[in-house]
């Protein structure tokens, strides 16, 4: 079997952090119609509930983030890595305003283009690190 590196410690525990972050808006997305339909009242408590494990999950991601930042020589790499890991860390912090914004905003408007926007660009940032890693 392969020996775990300090690598491996790295990018599991981001990919973690991530995977909360991103697949916990979609497994909740998926979740809050039924929740709506049984209980009208009670979506608001879901959603604040899941807002306590998603927020940390979203600082545990941009730490080990940055831990990844200070263990790859990013000088070092080509300009098309770069920039990758530029648009990499762009969608991230991204999706975290554009949740902040789905989770504070007043208007219906705020909600549907904060919750969109903030999918997309999750999933935007979970691509093109999943595409650094294959470069
Ligand atoms: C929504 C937030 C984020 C998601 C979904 C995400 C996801 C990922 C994924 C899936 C990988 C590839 C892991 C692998 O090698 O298999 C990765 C790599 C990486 N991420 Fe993120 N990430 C996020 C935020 C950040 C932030 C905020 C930073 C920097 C502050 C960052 C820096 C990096 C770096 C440098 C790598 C390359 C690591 C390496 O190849 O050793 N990420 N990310």
């Amino acid at each position: 079997m392969l020996s775990p590196s300090a690598t491996t410690i790295r990018i599991f525990l981001h990919v973690l952090f991530a995977s909360v972050w991103v697949g916990g808006q979609f497994a909740l997305a998926g979740i809050v119609p039924a929740v709506r339909r049984a209980s009208p009242g009670t979506t608001k408590v879901i959603a604040q509930a899941f807002g306590r494990v998603a927020w940390p999950a979203f600082g545990l991601t941009v730490l080990t983030g940055m831990w990844s930042l200070m263990a790859v020589d990013i000088s070092a790499a080509s300009s098309e890595y770069q920039g990758t890991v530029l648009f990499h860390i762009a969608m991230a912090i991204a999706s975290g305003v554009f949740a902040a914004v789905h989770t504070n905003g007043k208007s219906k408007a705020a909600l549907a283009v904060g919750g969109a926007l903030g999918a997309l660009t999750a999933l935007a940032a979970l691509f093109l690190g999943v595409l650094l890693r294959s470069a």
